[in-house]
């Protein structure tokens, strides 16, 4: 039988491979998962203590679906981000540490004013769950054509005892009539045929969450156009895009009649979200 100790070591061995920032990170995580204990009690356990024949055979089998490139938290089935523990599954895009760039934009700097936010593309519910986090006294509702990722998002806000509605809906279609002071959406904007829809990763997200279209820019078109009619007056719409899209974001937003347009870049230097205001409504 194998030790838990000579387990770690040859298994971080073998993922030296991965193109990850920290292959032991990711065998100590699936350790954690798989034997049910914390980061600390794994690295202190006993250098003699034996795995379990059935343990080992867990461990081994969600290393190899790592190796062969399936994202660390569809196997784990969670996520962290804003400091929330999500629960996410492959019916949802595993949320991006840049996405938490919107939700800081969203939250702009005026604390206690309990407004209205949609977001639209919600999957997991990430943004619309951060939002409602910071400011409770807001109504916050999140929108998905998919019904799968629905279930996830309100397992989510269930889980988190956090009050966000989520609703079916293409883009804002189902909510006629509705404003909001603020739209946020992370749509899907890799054009169709983008080779990095194959790799390692993407493959295992839902294509209906990545490709927006032979330009990429069809879900942020769609969003743009529709939420005209669902701000009100001096209302915001921030939106996720790819690093080369800001310009192209910024033009179909000021086509739009949207002032105040600004883009964002993340912690890497890429363009990543780009705002406007509608004024008029
Ligand atoms: C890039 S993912 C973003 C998920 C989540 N907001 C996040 O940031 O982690 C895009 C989301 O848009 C949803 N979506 C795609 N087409 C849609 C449509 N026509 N109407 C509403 N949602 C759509 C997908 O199901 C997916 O959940």
């Amino acid at each position: 039988m194998t030790t838990i100790h000579d387990f770690i070591s040859r298994a971080t061995r073998s993922c030296a491979a991965l193109d990850a920032g920290h292959p032991a990170q990711e065998v100590w995580a699936l350790g954690c998962h798989v034997l049910g204990r914390p980061l600390t009690k794994l690295l202190a356990s006993d250098p003699k203590e034996r795995i379990d024949p059935q343990d080992e055979a867990r461990w081994t089998e969600l290393m190899a679906r790592r190796l062969q490139g399936e994202p660390l938290a569809y196997l784990l089935g969670t996520a962290e981000f804003w400091s929330l523990s999500l629960r996410v599954s492959p019916d949802v895009l595993v949320p991006r540490p840049e996405t938490e760039l919107l939700v800081e934009h969203a939250l702009g700097t005026s604390p206690s004013q309990a407004l209205r936010y949609a977001d639209v593309g919600t999957g997991s519910g990430a943004i619309a769950l951060a939002l409602k986090k910071e400011r409770p006294a807001a109504f916050v509702v999140g929108l998905d054509k998919s019904h799968k990722a629905l279930r996830v998002a309100q397992a989510n806000a269930q889980a988190l005892g956090l009050d966000v509605g989520f609703i079916a809906s293409d883009w804002l279609a189902a909510v006629e009539g509705a404003r909001f002071d603020i739209i946020v959406s992370n749509p899907p904007y890799i054009h169709c045929a983008d080779p990095c829809l194959t790799a390692d990763g993407l493959r295992y997200e839902p294509s209906l969450a990545l490709v927006g279209g032979e330009d990429g820019l069809d879900g942020l078109r769609a969003v743009i156009v529709q939420s005209g009619s669902h701000l009100n007056d001096g209302g915001r719409l921030l939106l996720e895009h790819g690093s080369c899209q800001g310009p192209a974001t910024a033009a179909l937003l000021r086509q739009a009649g949207f002032t105040a347009i600004r883009t964002y870049t993340d912690l890497a230097g890429h363009e990543r979200v780009t705002e406007g205001t509608l004024h008029g409504r």
